[in-house]
């Protein structure tokens, strides 16, 4: 009997072409719209193996109506989206496709710095209502980067990719806090290691790189804010859910930092009267950071190959939870 895979949308061609040529019975969610939560499970039941991404909520009451599946293939490097305590304890593998997207992701934490420290989409907006004025010599006035200090939580495959842009274009000094130490990143950056609070009281441009778990969840709060610099950028391109939104429009607001450039916003998407969005120093995007037609690609290839090779080896060469396979 042919493996049925479910694929929850329409992912890059690049990777399906790799599944289409295997012994596998792929059904193709073709709808300009995401599947309902309960369209996802009545689909799952009748799957084997599900490729899904991160709007695809694969929660507890999802697992225990589909604890038959075999394996979940996540598009994506972010996995918050899926119970993995849950889905471990169910002997479920889950796969993810990690670094396909890191130039991708820095690209746009990059371009939101320098974004957001010359006001770009604010003013671009002003043009747009008829309001370009005059040449002001000491209006809409921005900063530089030169020389600054670059904090990064979570100095990861993405934060070491910033981290480099940052050195290379303004020779910024790198500090960073991780769970643990990165030695590697350090030699390679001339990073330093430095205590959460130092972090947030030191960064001239504060991006945040980590997972979302319980331990980051509102980690960048009112009490976080208040430390950091009147002049500091605090950039996201990870998870919405790390800064607290509301505590954010306040430091703004308050002048507490100078701005911020947003790809992930707590909830997605954003809409569109949050007052974040009239603000002259916040660029916002709609979590696009690995959107790029390479990263797309790579990212499909990863996620059919870990199907591919979990069917044929019954390994998978990027698992979230390896110790399912062990057993
Ligand atoms: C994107 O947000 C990802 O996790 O890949």
């Amino acid at each position: 009997m042919k493996k049925k895979i479910l694929i929850s949308r329409l992912y890059p061609e690049k990777g399906i072409r790799l599944l289409e040529k295997e012994d596998f019975q792929l059904t193709l969610w073709k709808k300009q719209r995401p599947m309902t939560q309960k369209e996802l499970i009545d689909l799952s039941k009748t799957h084997d193996a599900l490729l899904c991404t991160l709007t695809d909520r694969i929660n507890p009451h999802f697992l225990e109506q589909c604890r038959h599946l075999e394996i979940i293939s996540q598009f994506a490097v972010g996995y918050d989206n899926i119970d993995i305590p849950e889905a471990t304890r169910l002997g479920i593998p889950v796969g993810f496709t990690p670094d396909a997207m890191s130039e991708a992701t820095a690209d746009i934490a990059f371009g939101l710095m320098i974004a957001v420290a010359r006001k770009m989409f604010f003013l671009h907006k002003t043009i747009a209502k008829g309001q370009w004025g005059y040449f002001n010599p000491t209006g809409n006035l921005g900063f530089e980067l030169k020389r600054k200090t670059l904090g990064i939580l979570g100095l990861g495959r993405i934060g070491i990719k910033m981290a480099q842009r940052c050195k290379k274009a303004y020779d910024m000094d790198i500090i960073y806090y991780n769970r643990s130490q990165n030695r590697t990143a350090e030699r390679l950056l001339n990073a330093t290691y430095v205590k959460f609070e130092d972090l947030l009281l030191q960064s001239d441009i504060l991006s945040v790189h980590c997972a979302l778990t319980p331990e980051t969840r509102g980690c960048i709060n009112r009490s976080a804010f208040e430390k950091m610099k009147p002049t500091a950028v605090f950039i996201n391109t990870a998870r919405g859910p790390i800064h607290n939104e509301k505590d954010l429009t306040h430091a703004i607001a308050a002048k507490e930092i100078w701005g911020a450039g947003l790809d992930v916003t707590n909830p997605e998407p954003m809409q569109p009267d949050n007052p974040l969005l009239s603000m002259e120093n916040v660029c916002v995007l709609p979590h696009v950071g690995s959107g790029t037609i390479e990263a797309r690609d790579q990212m499909s290839v990863l996620a059919a190959i870990n199907i591919i090779e979990f069917y044929k080896t019954g390994r998978m060469p990027h698992i979230v939870n390896p110790g399912v396979l062990a057993q």
